[in-house]
């Protein structure tokens, strides 16, 4: 049967850039999604900026914007992280949207009539200066117990006794400095206590199947709670000022971020069906629907009680979740990689530097299960989990293969003993637990299987030895065989390998002129006249001078220089590249650089080079040149003879491992993949400088 399915990941804070974490989740969560599309079903990914609540509305203030531009310009800058990851959301929404404030007042209105809202007076600290009343973490003061200095409104870091605020001896305001006052004011409570919401929950987190196991039982737990654990009623009201959506009927107040942030998801999906042309609320409603969230393990509280609940009681078109998927932190040497410790790696500078995006889709992929435990990311593990298996493994197949089919039998291909040898049907036969462990979200099991194939595969070819096959013609039909039973294999791994190498997959269904890879097409075979293109660079192998540069970071404000297709030390090239980057130049200082037209008379690889290709340019009067040019990953030679370019001619020559390099040719590259040499417009011809 055909799942319907609306997917979402828990929505970023919209007062910073994404950080690893983030990105980690939605690799979990596209893999997933494009796994189930592969399938067949109906799936629809959709995401949000969390838009409001003090922590950003103080932030934009200190920024001096309104709030609304400063999330304005968040949300500016998440496309290239997604792009650049292969994240295929089909819609990027705020909760500060039109959308979100129908949704949420609209919920809230229900949940009043359902008898679930109240008000209460609170006591609170207020901030007299800022006429504001202060949430837990902007007040300071010495501890109650020990005495500490400058310790947080909830508790010691001293000697961790834990307390309210308004136990601290002498209080202040972090925002303003003031000394606070107690005063109190209406709030707005959600009634989770009542025995009809608690008596649903049971029943929700009973659910087979619903929740892992370890989540539900921590819901339960909270559930169950006891004397001061008891579950207590959630207050939904903050006054003004604050950045929100306001309560119905209710001046000056508004709701609580945690109210409106998970309706964000229903909103971005609602502003995604007003353009894709699907009915939302009998989308929602529909008992065949299934609503799904990704999150992490830090926000289970919020999405296993209140957000089923709140959904629940406001009833039809609204439906608590079909399940919550949470996963958990990814951690560098044992330490939370998240914004709060500001440690990690940068997502945007892992693209600058030319790090292949699906290495890391690979790796984070390798390493999740359908748990709640912590993955690591280590470097040297990473580094050897792709070059091994990625391509030593599964790309050298196709090397090894594709070739013979080429030079050999004009790229066609013949299987017409398919099953000559075992190792096509175990790779069919293992279709359904690959397919079993992706929907489990069992990703490492699946990409574990996967490569168990790729070695068998391999196997296969070491036995069939095209390389000695294609030393004498009455073997032709044997190397036939074997490179086409070898480049048979590549394309079911290829299937199986899709929803984590979305990129490859696309590249390989180019190479071998097929229609976009589905899991029905396992069984397919190439068709017997089926033309292969000539064979393109699939993968080049991780550097272990890239991940040098990768964590050899200044800091996540500095401006990230481009990579360079230059073959000089990249790491000094972007040291003096960033230092530069604040200087300006004088005119004489640029026309130091005597930058000329340049022909490519030639162009071939480099025996031991991974990304260098050797360029013959012609200079005009200034004569011939050879340079080195790191731009293999993005070119094939043979496209490049012919074709004009600019050259610095006056860089001092460099003496290479591979020869004299006299000059640099120039390219562009950013933060997604590629690396763009730069031509002229015609009519330039070689010699001429460039000024
Ligand atoms: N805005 C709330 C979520 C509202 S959902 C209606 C929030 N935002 S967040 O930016 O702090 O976190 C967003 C997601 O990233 C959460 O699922 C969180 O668990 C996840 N991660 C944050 N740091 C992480 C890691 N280091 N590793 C993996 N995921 C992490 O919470
Ligand atoms: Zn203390």
């Amino acid at each position: 049967m055909t799942r319907r399915i609306f997917v979402t990941t828990a929505l970023p804070y919209a007062n910073g850039a994404f950080h690893i974490g983030h990105i980690m989740e939605y690799i979990q969560a596209d893999i997933w999604v494009r796994f189930q599309r592969m399938q067949g079903h109906e799936v629809h990914f959709v995401g949000a900026d969390d838009a409001h609540g003090a922590p950003i509305m103080i932030a934009a203030e200190k920024a001096g914007k309104t709030p609304q531009q400063f999330v304005g310009e968040i949300a500016a800058g998440r496309k290239k992280y997604l792009d650049g990851f292969h994240i295929k959301f089909d819609n990027w929404h705020s909760t500060d949207s039109p959308e979100n404030t129908e949704l949420s007042q609209d919920i809230y209105k229900r949940l009043k009539a359902a008898g679930l809202v109240y008000t209460k007076p609170v006591e609170q600290y207020y901030d007299p200066l800022k006429g504001m009343f202060l949430a837990d973490r902007y007040i300071k003061g010495e501890c109650p117990k020990c005495g500490a200095k400058d310790q947080y409104g909830d508790a010691c870091e001293v000697c961790s006794s834990v307390y309210a605020p308004t136990e601290l001896k002498n209080p202040y305001s972090t925002l303003s400095g003031a000394t606070p006052e107690l005063r109190t004011s209406d709030h707005y409570f959600f009634k989770l206590s009542d025995p009809k919401c608690v008596a649903f929950l049971k029943e929700w987190l009973d659910a087979p199947g619903r929740l892992q196991p370890q989540v539900a039982n921590k819901a339960r737990e909270w559930l169950e709670g006891k004397g001061d654990q008891a579950l207590g009623d959630w207050d939904i009201s903050r006054d003004a000022p604050y950045f929100g959506i306001p309560i119905p009927d209710a001046p000056g107040k508004y709701f609580y971020v945690w109210l409106d942030a998970p309706i964000g998801y229903l909103a971005s999906f609602k502003n995604y069906c007003a353009t894709a042309g699907i009915d939302f609320e009998k989308f929602l409603a529909d008992q065949n629907t299934e609503q799904i969230h990704f999150i992490g393990k830090d926000i289970i509280y919020f999405h296993t009680l209140f957000w089923p609940a709140m959904l629940k009681f406001a009833g039809a078109p609204y439906k608590a979740p079909n399940h919550v998927y949470v996963h958990g932190f990814i951690q560098l040497g044992g330490e939370k990689m998240s914004k709060s410790r500001g440690t990690g790696i940068d997502p945007l500078r892992y693209l600058a530097i030319g790090m292949n995006p699906e290495w890391l889709r690979y790796y984070i992929a390798a390493k999740l299960t359908g748990g709640v435990e912590d993955i690591e990311f280590n470097p040297d593990d990473f580094l050897a989990r792709v070059n091994s298996d990625l391509i030593g493994k599964y790309v050298n197949i196709a090397s090894r293969c594709a070739g013979f089919l080429i030079k050999r039998f004009q790229g066609q291909v013949r299987l017409t003993d398919r099953y000559s040898d075992p190792v096509l049907r175990d790779l069919e036969a293992a279709s359904t637990e690959i397919a079993e462990f992706y929907d489990s979200r069992e990703f490492g099991k699946a990409l574990r299987r996967i490569m168990d194939l790729a070695d068998e595969v391999n196997g296969y070819i070491d036995r069939e030895k095209p390389w000695e096959l294609a030393k004498k013609a009455e073997n032709s039909d044997a190397l036939l065989r074997a490179c086409s039973i070898g480049l048979e294999a590549f394309r079911i791994l290829t299937l199986y390998l899709k929803p984590v190498l979305p990129q490859i997959a696309i590249t390989v269904e180019k190479l071998l002129n097929i229609e976009p890879l589905t899991w029905s097409h396992v069984r397919d075979g190439l068709s017997p006249d089926r033309l292969i293109s000539p064979y393109a660079h699939l993968m080049t192998r991780v550097e272990e001078k890239q991940l040098d540069a990768l964590f050899d970071m200044p800091s996540e404000s500095k401006p990230v220089p481009p990579s360079t297709p230059h073959p000089a030390s990249p790491a000094k090239e972007e040291k003096a590249a960033s230092a530069a980057a604040s200087n300006t130049i004088a005119i004489d200082d640029f026309a130091k650089v005597d930058l000329r037209i340049a022909k490519i008379t030639n162009a071939e690889h480099v025996e031991g080079a991974d990304k260098l290709l050797k360029l013959s340019l012609d200079v005009g009067a200034l004569g011939a040149r050879q340079v080195f040019a790191g731009i293999k990953s993005a070119y094939d030679p043979a496209t490049l003879i012919g074709k004009l370019t600019v050259v610095v001619a006056n860089l001092a020559p460099r003496k290479m491992k591979f020869g004299l390099s006299e000059g640099m040719v120039l390219a562009a590259s950013g933060e997604t993949p590629g690396i763009f040499l730069l031509s002229p417009d015609s009519g330039a011809q070689p010699g001429m400088k460039v000024k």
